[in-house]
This record gives structure tokens, sequence and C-alpha cells, in this order.
């Protein structure tokens, strides 16, 4: 892209201030930027408009959970179901790490992590530890994807390289990037983060089946036989992946989308809750949940919105196809953005100053047909880490992990 090609580009959304230095910039750093802006999509920016306008959301109604009485009642046959459909080839496990992990503060990827008492203990290897149960179960080896973003893919794919990929066979380990989103100032003003480059980050987990379309990951899955892809957060040190049993339900069950789902804690956690909205499958975000929807019952008594999801979905790829032209909504999340101020110089602010611009996995499930959401005991499955103490640390992950006789 040239100067002109890109000045028209930045007219078209208001940010022709992007090339307020090109003048000053060494050649190499001119196409440096001039890629960038030739590469960013400015289009999320739009969604600042919504955020004026009243959200509209469809007729709540409850869906119901496939319950941990009743899979316990067909454990076998799930088993047996899902087993075969890995042996078969059929499956592959996505992890969703290309987020910036900003609550935790670490300056390194969240998967980097290490929550060990008495020696380290990588919260990427507590993933694949639990992944290799399966493959070993299964004595199958299992695809794993990996999606990172420009801020950590280096780093992610030499500290896995580092630890021989902590056992896994590397023959069947993908990493793909993410696209990033740029951020902005509260008037949509994206921020330069350099002279030469465009402040951006990663564009939310839910552009996580366009980017493996987009680098040929998806293309190369499906040629390869991959008829399921299971993904989950990094962030769940206890995440149960490619669970034969989720999978054999999910098949059984004919849906083109299966939800791990807990039973909430109270009335108003924050867990998405699942749903049906207008007679589709949808998750109403915890912020969202009215009184209404907190006391609603369902005709057993029991709380009719009573199941949070923990971001652990089996898609079936056929239905992801098929909604991969579809556009998710933007969310516009407020956060504290580096960025260069009307002089030119860095400001690392201490309070949020702008905006960032994301899409949501979960937002997937609403395109979908059907779901079914599988119930499963929190105590061993759920112990996501997002903050150093309190609810869902690292603190609280590590009690949840020796609980389950985890050496730390
Ligand atoms: P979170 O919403 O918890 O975000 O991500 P985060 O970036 O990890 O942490 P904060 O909000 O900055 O503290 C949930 C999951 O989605 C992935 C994360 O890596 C995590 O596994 N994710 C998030 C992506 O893969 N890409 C993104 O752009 C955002």
């Amino acid at each position: 892209m040239n100067y002109n090609e890109a000045i028209k580009k930045l007219e078209k959304y208001g940010q022709t201030h992007l090339l307020k230095y090109y003048e000053e910039l060494a050649p190499d750093k001119q196409i440096k930027l001039l890629t960038q802006i030739e590469e960013t999509d400015f289009s999320p920016i739009e969604a600042l408009n919504d955020l004026k306008a009243p959200s509209l959301r469809g007729q709540i109604t409850p869906l119901k959970a496939m319950e941990i009485y009743e899979i316990k009642a067909r454990r076998d046959e799930f088993v047996e179901l899902g087993t075969k459909a890995i042996k078969d080839g059929k499956v592959g496990a996505v992890i969703l790490a290309g987020g910036m992990g900003t609550r935790l503060g670490s300056d390194k990827p969240k998967g980097l992590y290490d929550i060990g008492l008495t020696k380290p203990v990588y919260i990427f290897q507590r993933l694949i530890e639990n992944l290799l149960e399966v493959v070993k179960l299964t004595k199958t080896n299992i695809p794993l994807y990996i999606m990172t973003s420009d801020k950590n893919n280096d780093q992610t794919i030499n500290f896995l390289k580092q630890f021989n990929y902590f056992g896994y066979d590397k023959n069947y380990v993908t990493f793909f990037k993410q696209e990033m989103a740029p951020a902005s100032d509260y008037n949509g003003k994206v921020f330069l983060e350099e002279k030469d480059q465009i402040a951006a980050s990663p564009n939310g987990n839910g552009g996580w089946y366009a980017s493996m379309d987009k680098n040929g990951v998806a293309g190369r899955a499906k040629e390869q036989g991959i008829e399921w892809l299971n993904i989950f957060n990094v962030d769940n040190v206890l995440q149960r992946i490619t669970d034969p049993c989720f999978i054999g339900a999910t098949i059984s069950a004919n849906c083109a989308v299966g939800a791990k789902v807990v039973r909430k804690n109270a009335r108003d956690e924050k867990v998405g809750a699942i749903c049906l909205e207008d007679g589709r499958p949808s998750i109403v975000e915890y912020y969202d949940m009215t009184d209404e929807l907190m006391d609603a019952r369902d005709e057993n008594g029991n709380p009719a919105y009573g199941f949070g999801v923990i971001m652990n979905y089996l898609f079936r790829v056929k239905n992801l196809d098929e909604i991969l032209e579809k556009k998710l909504e933007i969310h516009v999340v407020e956060k504290k953005i580096p960025h260069l101020d009307e002089d030119g110089k860095k400001v690392n602010p201490a309070e949020p100053n702008g905006y960032k611009y994301e899409m949501l996995a979960l937002d997937m499930i609403h395109q979908l047909e059907n779901c079914l959401p599988y119930e499963v005991e929190r105590e061993y499955e759920f112990a996501p880490i997002k903050n150093q103490t309190g609810v869902d640390s690292v603190e609280s992950a590590r009690n949840l992990c020796l609980k389950n006789g985890i050496l730390l």
C-alpha cells in the first residue's frame, strides 16, 4: 500500500492522524506503518455507534442442561461414542491463548505462568497433562491447536519448545495467530503506540475459527478428517479436554455445539448463564442478569438459569463453516492503552483511557441451531485463573488443584 492509498483508507474511517509522523520516519519504518494500515481492519471502531443505542435482546427462555445424574446413567454409552470419534481422528483441541492476561499482571503470556509451590507447574503444563490423559486412554494422538497473538506468539512457541511440549508429540501441535484490532480513545480515534505503529490488541477470542480458517489451519484439519473442535480457555488449570464422555453426549444429542456448564454457586455468580434467546441457544452475561431471570424457577423449583458456561465448547466443524461469513458482535471494552500523546511522548496510563474492540467465542453459540449444555462438577473441572488473589485467582486455583490431588 502506498501513502495515497493509506490516506484514502484512513479518510474513510476518520483516522488520518495516524500518518502524523510519516514524513519524519526512515523509509523502512514508513513501509512498516503503511503495511500495518493496509492489514488493519478499522471497521470494529464503528461499534462505538452501537454503544449509544439501547442494547436489544431477544426473548430469553430456559435451555435445559444435561445434568450429572443423567450423564452418569449413560456414561458408558457416551464414553464409547466419544472414544470412537477420537480414535477415528475426528476430534481436535484448540487452546485459546491469544489474550493479554492483564488482570493477572504477569509480563509473560498466561500459559507460561508457574502455579507450583514446591516445583514449577506451568499453566500450559497442566492443560497438556490433562490432554495427555485422554491420549493415553484412547491410545490416539489428538491434534492440538494453539491460538496466540502477535503479542505473545514467539514467547509461547519458544517456551513450549524449551519444555519439549511437556511430553506432547510435537507433530500434533500447530500454532496459529489470531488477528489484532486497533485500540482507540473514547472518541474512536485510534492511538499510535509508536510513531510507526498503531496501537492494536488481540481482537478477542471470538475470532478463533475465522483466524484458524484464514491461516489455512482449519482447511488442513478438515483434510485430515477433523469434525469436532474442542475449544477452551488457557486459564482453567483443571480443564478436562477432549473428554470422551462430553464428546459422546454432544454427538448423541446431535447438537452443533456442546457447552460444559457448572451449577451456579450464587444467583449472581459472575458466569454467563446458558439459555435460549428467541428459540436459539445463547448466553446471558452476568451483568445482564435481571432479578427476574435470577429468580426464575423451572417446573421442579430449581433456578431456570442456574447453569453457567466455563468456556469449554465442542463445536461441529461443519456448522462452524456455515457461520464463518456471519459477523460477530463487537464488544467495546474500556482499558488502559499505552500510546503517544499530542506531543509524541509515550504515555503508560494508570487508569483506563480508551477502548479495545473484541469478539467473544460465546457469541458464536447464538449463531448455531442447537447446543447441549453438559453439567460438570465445578470442584473437579473449573479452576480459572484471572487474578493473583481472591476469586478466580492463582490462590483459589492452587487450592482446587491440591483438592484434586495434583502436586504443586
Ligand atoms: P479473558 O477474557 O480472561 O482475557 O480471556 P485475558 O486476556 O486472558 O485476561 P484479561 O481480561 O486481560 O485479564 C479468556 C480466554 O480467551 C483467550 C485468553 O487467552 C483466555 O484463554 N483470549 C482472550 C484470546 O485467545 N484472545 C483474545 O483476544 C482474548
